[in-house]
């Protein structure tokens, strides 16, 4: 089976942009599956460097980029990105780019009740990115979502705005936000029509056809499995599905098709927004890390909270997630710390447990227990094979794989491309 699925295996922003980068220049097609432009991948090609949210990072390699049906697709988002990326020469068209005519679409509507009902909560917010994929993704399960193929039907978009303006209106009315009149709306979508349908197509099908001549997908998971909206942290959780399984409903193929899986973890942990976070460093060991990782958000330019890597809550994502292989990213930002502490389980009312539990309360209350690993004085910068690595921070990735159940095939250790130690090709499984 010659495909791979790449998903997060923390929350998010483990510097998936790099590996998929490396990935998709060794695939035929590339295909995101969930998510929206909530996401941010950062590639960095020679001395270009591209800021992705919704694309597929395998434009940028030339290779047919296709959105799934599991993404929520903002079409104005969409376009801007398109815009902005053949502005640094990449060549997006139709030919290039196919969206699922089945995806369901964000409107200003959604992005506006993100931040109504963000404000409301207060103390409680879910550090949302505002961008409405919350609403949007809700709109799809009560089955009043506006989808890209609804932009060729005038007639349905008429009957659908009645009903979402209806919903919607009252809510935000509700919140005090402002509301939204429909000859706008329908205005705003006759004219974004005919720029998104070009790309309209059951990609499904297309997928079919390259899985079976036997081409390489490669499906681009966004945020993690930390974040999925069941296995993650509720309710502190993006709003779709981020494990790997994703990969064959959010696109429209069997489960067979999805391949080899690959959770990308960072050497240590960060999430951005609210929630639970056990091995969070509030010291001057989390401010470091941070600096040196520069932990700021690609989308919100929000600082990232750091901590300890967290074995107990990898281990549980390689499970729920279907993660086969892992990669590991960032390690030289770990480079001269005297010591180093792994999370290994959670004390939780006297007792060690070995997995998150599900209760926000015990998430909240869960205290890590560490096992302490000493550091190296060496530097792991610029590694490319193992040989490079001071021998301490071998050490330090086998016991991760060790605790974590999955084997380290991949291992980042710099931002640029060659920085990385390729101990098995995914795609030869
Ligand atoms: P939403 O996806 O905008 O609804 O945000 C829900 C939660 O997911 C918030 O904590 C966000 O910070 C987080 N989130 C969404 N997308 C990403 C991402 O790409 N990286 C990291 N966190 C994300």
């Amino acid at each position: 089976m010659p495909n791979v699925a790449v998903i997060g295996a923390q929350w998010g922003d483990e510097g998936k942009g790099k590996v998929v980068d490396w990935l998709a220049s060794r695939a035929d097609l590339v295909v995101r599956f969930q998510g929206g432009h909530n996401a941010g991948h950062t590639l960095v090609v020679g001395n270009q460097t591209y800021k992705l949210s919704l694309l597929p990072s395998g434009l940028v390699r030339g290779k047919m980029g296709i959105i799934g049906n599991g993404v929520v697709i903002d079409p104005e988002a969409l376009l801007a990105e398109i815009e902005r990326v053949r502005g640094q020469g990449i060549e997006v068209t139709p030919a290039t780019l196919r969206v699922a005519e089945n995806a369901p679409l964000i409107l200003p509507l959604h992005a506006a009740l993100d931040r109504a009902r963000e404000a409301a909560r207060g103390e409680r917010k879910i550090g949302t990115t505002g961008r409405g994929i919350g609403p949007a993704y809700e709109d799809k399960v009560a089955r009043r979502a506006i989808r890209v193929a609804d932009l060729a039907e005038p007639a349905t978009l008429d009957a659908k705005l009645d009903e979402l303006l209806l919903h919607h209106n009252t809510l935000l009315r509700g919140l005090g936000a402002e509301t939204f009149e429909k000859p706008t709306l329908m205005q705003y979508l006759l004219d974004l029509a005919p720029r998104i349908l070009p790309f309209a197509e059951p990609v499904w099908e297309r997928l079919d056809e390259a899985r079976r001549a036997g081409r390489r997908i490669l499906f681009e998971g966004a945020q993690a499995v930390m974040l999925d909206i069941d296995h993650g942290t509720y309710p502190y959780v993006t709003s779709s599905n981020t494990v790997a399984a994703t990969a064959a409903s959010g696109s429209g193929m069997g489960p067979h098709a999805i391949g080899f899986v690959l959770g990308i973890a960072k050497a240590y942990t960060t999430r951005v927004g609210s929630g639970p976070f056990p091995t969070e460093l509030l010291d001057a060991t989390g401010q470091m890390i941070g600096d040196r990782g520069r932990e700021f958000g690609t989308v919100t330019g929000r600082r990232r909270r750091c901590g300890w890597f967290d074995a107990t809550m990898v281990r549980q994502a390689v499970t729920v997630g279907g993660i086969q292989g892992i990669v590991l990213t960032k390690l030289d930002v770990l480079d001269g710390l005297p010591e180093l502490k792994i999370g290994v389980g959670y004390r939780l009312d006297g007792e060690t447990v070995s997995r998150l539990p599900a209760s926000p309360a015990a998430q909240a209350a869960a205290e890590p227990v560490f096992e302490t690993i000493e550091g190296w004085s060496g530097s792991s910068a610029g590694a490319r094979s193992w040989a490079d690595l001071p021998a301490q921070a071998v050490k330090y990735v086998r016991r991760i794989e060790e605790l974590v159940g999955a084997p380290v095939i991949l291992l980042t250790t710099g931002p640029e491309r060659e920085d990385t130690i390729v101990v098995r090709d995914p795609f030869e499984g």
